[in-house]
């Protein structure tokens, strides 16, 4: 069956206290309504429509960075969440099959529960709930069910104490038939406790006309949702939860799980080894049987097999490390190639270069990639050497099998095996230390007895 989804996100989120619209703070470097569209693409929609409202266009900025063909529609003013839904009836002109609603502050419901719930509308039921066991169910609307399904959905100010009592809530996110919905909700009428038009009316609605109504459960813990900083914080704590217990059953090995932040796309093969401390920002995969040892800090790069990378080590986004290089400590590198078996063991910057295969990058050496306005790029052969602190001032070339000296600032290229040399001579003076110690030691005897005659 064909769907479709919906997202709410037009409420305003004023509890985070924040100028950022609320579906827009992230979790695991994503924004939240990044997570839930992720969910729901598992299920291949045809049309997606975010209902914006609060900072709309930044809104709509995320969401077609993420997804080009998504539709956002404005909801000017938040009368309700069947307003809301009513907002998107022309997107989705045209469409026929099942219609998702899920709001943009819910970031964890999972594919396969969307998925239980497209069998349970398969099975002939015109509306579908997706409900859950809350441990205190406060004010969520509840669930009132019978032995033919779901009856009608009461939120907590409109509900009698009888109703209170139920502990099936509702997470909100609801399937239907496309037809069905649209026709549902315009039978919606405003007169409750908080005069708003409920989404959760059409399930009392669509019974009156004789349809078959019910519920999918899932964890509580599916359903959170953010409305404060703390909860975001929550969400944080128990996406990282389940990274590091997805990371460690698919055959990774984490030696401390608990310090190891992972991002919402982070991808670690099968035998590679994560020492404690490790920070994963968006964008990177590492490869099996690879090395991150504490303390590294990793974004937007790729990790080849066997590679060690750390401790102490930052690679951002464009650093490219092939199968069996190793990057050690205090070695930033950005927007560059490392060969394989290739070296930087030691408190280096290299950005904007390539590096060659089986090339050795001395202790302190740096790319200079920067004029001030322009970014250049460093190009090292395979086998060259490059000497301890050597500056490599872009555009430059090393040749394969060359060589710089130690502390040398290579300005021109070297050619293929090649030894370049570019620093000061040394002259040796000989006997002058000594000398020069014995005066520098007389002069500081001098200085402390016209002290004490003072
Ligand atoms: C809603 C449900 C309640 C459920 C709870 C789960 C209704 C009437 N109630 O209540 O049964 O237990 O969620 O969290 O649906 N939104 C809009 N436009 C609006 C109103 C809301 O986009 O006009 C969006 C909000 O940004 C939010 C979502 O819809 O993401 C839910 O709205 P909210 O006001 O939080 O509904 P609740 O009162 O919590
Ligand atoms: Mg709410």
């Amino acid at each position: 069956m064909p769907n479709a989804f919906i997202l709410l996100a037009a409420g305003q989120g004023s509890r985070m206290q924040s100028d950022l619209p609320k579906v827009l703070h992230r979790v695991a470097h994503a924004p939240l309504m990044i997570h839930a569209l992720t969910a729901g693409r598992a299920l291949n929609p045809e049309r997606t429509v975010i209902v914006a409202g609060h900072g709309a266009e930044q809104v709509r900025a995320v969401a077609q960075d993420h997804d080009p063909e998504a539709v956002v529609v404005i909801q000017q003013e938040q009368n309700g969440t069947a307003h809301a839904v009513a907002q998107a009836r022309g997107a989705l002109e045209g469409f026929s099959g099942d219609v998702f609603v899920l709001y943009g502050d819910t970031p964890f419901i999972r594919p396969e529960t969307l998925d239980a719930m497209a069998r349970a509308r398969a099975e002939g039921n015109a509306v579908v709930v997706l409900g859950f066991h809350a441990a205190d169910p406060g004010r969520y609307g509840r669930l009132v069910t019978s032995d033919s399904g779901l009856e009608r959905i009461v939120e907590f100010k409109d509900a009698t104490e009888t109703e209170r009592a139920i502990t099936l809530c509702n997470s909100g996110v609801i399937c239907a038939d496309a037809q069905d919905l649209f026709r549902l909700i315009g039978r919606v009428g405003n007169d409750n406790a908080s005069g708003e038009y409920y989404l959760t009316d059409i399930v009392g609605l669509a019974r009156a006309d004789g349809l078959a109504c019910t519920t999918v459960t899932c964890p509580e813990a599916e359903t959170m949702g953010v409305n404060t900083r703390a909860d975001l914080a929550a969400a944080e704590a128990a996406f990282q939860a389940r990274a590091r217990a997805a990371a460690l059953e698919d055959g990774v090995t984490i030696t401390a799980p608990d310090t190891v932040y992972f991002a919402h796309d982070t991808h670690v093969g099968r035998d590679a080894l994560i020492e404690p401390h490790v920070v994963f920002g968006p964008g990177v995969t590492v490869e099996t049987d690879a090395r991150i040892r504490a303390f590294s800090h990793l974004e937007g790069c790729h990790v080849g097999r066997g590679a060690v990378v750390g401790p102490y080590a930052r690679l951002r986004p464009g650093a490219e490390l092939a199968n069996d290089s190793k990057v050690g400590n205090f070695v930033e590198m950005k927007n560059a190639t490392l060969g394989e078996g290739a070296k930087i063991n030691h408190l280096s910057y290299v950005g904007d270069a390539q590096v060659g295969d089986r090339a050795n990058i001395g202790a302190g050496t740096i790319t200079c990639n920067y004029d001030g306005v322009f970014k250049h790029v460093t190009e090292i052969g395979e086998d060259a050497f490059i000497g301890s602190n050597t500056a490599l001032v872009a555009p430059v070339r090393v040749g394969a099998r060359a060589m710089t000296g130690s502390g040398s600032v290579i300005t021109t290229d070297v050619p293929d095996g090649a030894l370049a040399l570019a620093r000061g001579q040394q002259v040796n003076k000989p006997g002058l230390a000594v000398r020069l110690m014995e005066k520098l030691k007389a002069a500081k005897a001098r200085k402390a007895k016209m002290q004490e005659t003072d």
